[in-house]
């Protein structure tokens, strides 16, 4: 059983391209209360008003969702449905590597990743763009691993090995089966990042995508375990919440810089490491890896 919430502007709202102007907050707030999945749908003519809809496992988060609509001046309705309302059709994403594009096969099961959702899509391009700029992605942490997409494209760009972690027991399921269809070797556990015991500087990239409060919460964990010379992929937040982010990371480690920020639909990535330079070779550890 699933439960489906619609929300409807309560009033007349800015519409753009047919899609409600202040969407991108109000769908912030919904995946941060459970939602599986979320669903715009355009208002299709001058009658119809634009529509947000969102399904969640549990009916307590459904209701919880439906109270939180009137704060942000949204009307809900909530049915329950027999049928999960995410796909377990699989679905393909295409990423583009210096040996060309690969398409990779997904099933994102009840979790999130079925690859083209915006900020996912970021992360995949930024990690693309840090591959073919100048490095392979040697140890990477895909931290929120949901289907395990980043860590698959990560494993068709170079990586050296992949740690893929999730507090979601079904994510961890669904990234292990695609891990098997893609040829992927990981480690794949249920855990969340704030209890990830790990060496101080283990990984060389890590791949993020969570909302605003999920990375300045996990910052500080982050900071400790990337490498000296390692790089940052961050997605999941609007680009009002950028500062905040990247100011998190910067507080954990100040010798991070913004290398490259990309957007989509409101939802900001940004690629961050370390500058030109750094560290200057006569103080790079031994041990320092992929470039
Ligand atoms: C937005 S999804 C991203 C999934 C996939 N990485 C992608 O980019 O499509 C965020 C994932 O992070 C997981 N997550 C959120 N907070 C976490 C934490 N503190 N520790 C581990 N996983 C977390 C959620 O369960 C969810 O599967």
């Amino acid at each position: 059983m699933s439960w489906i919430v619609r929300f409807q502007p309560a009033s007349a709202r800015a519409v753009s391209g047919g899609l409600l102007d202040d969407r991108p907050a109000l769908v912030s707030r919904i995946w941060d209360l459970g939602a599986n999945a979320i669903v715009e749908q355009p208002a299709t003519d001058a009658t119809a008003s634009a529509a947000l809809i969102a399904g969640f496992d549990d009916p307590a988060s459904a209701h919880r969702a439906v109270r939180m609509a009137a704060d942000w001046g949204y009307s809900a309705t909530v049915d329950p449905v027999d049928t999960p309302w995410h796909s377990d059709a699989p679905s393909q994403v295409t990423i583009s590597t210096i040996r060309g594009p690969v398409a990779l096969t997904l099933i994102a099961g009840p979790t999130f990743g079925h690859g083209s959702h915006p900020t996912t899509e970021l992360a995949l391009e930024l990690l693309s763009r840090s591959v073919n700029l100048d490095r392979p992605p040697g140890r990477v942490l895909d931290l929120g691993t949901g289907s395990g997409v980043l860590a698959i494209a990560a494993h068709h760009l170079g990586a050296k090995s992949i740690t893929a972690i999730d507090l979601d027991p079904a994510a961890v399921d669904t990234a292990k089966a695609n891990f098997e269809a893609n040829g992927v070797v990981a480690r794949c556990s249920t855990v969340a990042a704030e209890d990830l015991v790990g060496e101080s500087g283990e990984f060389d990239t890590v791949l993020i995508n969570v909302l605003v409060s999920a990375h300045e919460r996990l910052a500080p964990s982050v900071g400790r375990l990337l490498a000296r010379r390692g790089r940052l992929i961050v997605s999941g937040f609007l680009e009002h919440q950028q500062t905040r982010v990247i100011n998190a990371y910067q507080r954990a480690r100040p010798t991070l810089r913004e290398l490259t920020t990309v957007s989509r639909d409101e939802w900001i990535g940004s690629l961050l490491g370390q500058p030109p330079g750094y560290p200057p070779p006569e103080s790079e550890p031994a041990t320092a890896d992929a470039g």
